[in-house]
């Protein structure tokens, strides 16, 4: 099953069940909401999970792009990417958490062909504010699914207000061989759908308060669910993303080395990167464009290590217009190419002059916090790129 059919698939599915479809946000949350990128597939949804009724009805299903920092130091493993999509179905105080989670492994087994031995589920086991959920555990057992008890990990909130309650998650065995152990004590289980009861809203004063209408919020991230049933070791071998393994591979083939953690995070914050800038952001030294900026100089490091001649003018125009389409842009590489090439001139430039002053201050590359602070603070010179250009100097 390829992307779209597998995207179509799920739409379906929640379709046949009564779901319509929403059409989601940009990268860039609507108006008024105080995060710089849309996080997770229910966010553009919050009003509603609080209570709101929505004008499409009570059961919804979607796909939302989103994109996280807080996993930017995973970047690089097999299965995490900055900007990923999710697959979500809500029901806005309609059914309850049992038959999501009835449908969840309906769709897991018959829809996707993924056998129930290779699942396992998780459930909140408690904390000093909400009791363990034991429906999600009868209804586990009720469908003979393997379940434990987690804790925070099991507690879904998407920041430190607003709804939230307790997640079931499920899981899936990744190696061909049997599975051993779960998800709590093996990581070759990998996290596939979170399906979370949306009963409480954490007010600013930390207070936990009981929403009058509870929903159910599910979110399954797509390039995950593709590595699954594509029966490939990581979301980048995905037939979504393997265009760009391929062709950066091709390009520059130094970012084999290290086991080809280079080549992901280089794919990964590119292509992150083109549907950033598809969503109409531009380089910045703040906000959202100061993260489009840390993305392509990650990038750039890695690739100037790899291969110090390397240009992202080489980047394929085709390639670019590819997951600008998938995302359903308007923007056209040309544009996209134009603002690479802009930001990794800028970056060039910023090196070459950091590369001077250091090498004219701190011949030997050892460097105090408060050196740190001078050079960002005179010479504009980030920390992280001093890091890497004082390591350059030691012997
Ligand atoms: N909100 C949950 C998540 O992002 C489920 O959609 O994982």
């Amino acid at each position: 099953m390829d992307c779209d059919q597998t995207v179509l698939t799920f739409i379906e599915f929640f379709a046949e069940r009564g779901h319509e479809l929403t059409k989601g946000s940009s990268l860039l949350p609507p108006q008024g909401d105080s995060v710089l990128y849309t996080s997770a597939g229910m966010q553009p949804l919050t009003r509603y999970l609080e209570g709101a009724p929505h004008p499409l009805g009570a059961r919804l299903a979607g796909v939302q792009r989103c994109l996280r920092t807080t996993d930017l130091d995973d970047i690089g493993d097999y299965t995490h990417l900055t900007v990923f999509e999710m697959l979500g179905s809500w029901s806005l105080g309609d059914y309850g958490g049992p038959q999501s989670l009835r449908w969840g492994l309906e769709l897991m087994s018959a829809g996707f062909g993924i056998e129930q031995g290779r699942l396992y589920a998780t459930a909140f086991g408690g904390n000093d504010e909400v009791g363990p959920d034991i429906d999600a555990v009868a209804t586990w057992r009720e469908l003979g699914l393997p379940v434990e008890l987690g804790g925070p990990q099991n507690w879904w909130s998407n920041g430190p207000t607003g709804p939230c309650g307790p997640d079931s998650e499920i899981f899936v065995w990744m190696p061909d061989g049997p599975p051993a152990g779960s998800p709590l004590t093996d990581e070759r289980w990998v996290e596939l759908w979170n399906h979370v009861t949306m009963r409480y809203r954490r007010l600013n004063d930390g207070r936990l308060e009981a929403l009058a209408r509870p929903s159910v919020d599910t979110g399954m991230g797509l390039e995950r669910l593709l590595m699954v049933t594509q029966r490939v070791g990581s979301v980048f071998e995905t037939d979504l993303i393997a265009p760009w393994l391929s062709a950066l591979l091709g390009l520059w083939p130094g970012l084999a080395g290290n086991g080809g953690r280079p080549l992901r995070i280089v794919v990964d914050h590119l292509r992150s990167a083109v549907a950033v800038i598809g969503d109409g952001v531009l380089p910045a030294s703040n906000g959202r464009g100061y993260v489009l900026r840390r993305l392509l100089r990650r990038a750039l490091i890695e690739l100037w290590h790899a291969d110090r001649s390397a240009t992202l003018a080489d980047l394929p125009p085709g390639l670019v217009e590819q997951t600008l389409d998938h995302f359903g842009q308007q923007a056209g590489p040309g544009f996209v190419g134009g603002v690479l090439a802009a930001e990794q001139g800028r970056f060039a430039e910023l090196l070459t002059r950091g590369r001077a002053v250091l090498r004219r201050l701190y011949p030997d590359g050892a460097l105090t916090e408060r050196d740190y602070r001078f050079l960002h603070e005179t010479h504009g010179l980030p920390g992280e790129i001093v890091t890497e250009l004082a390591a350059e100097l030691r012997p």
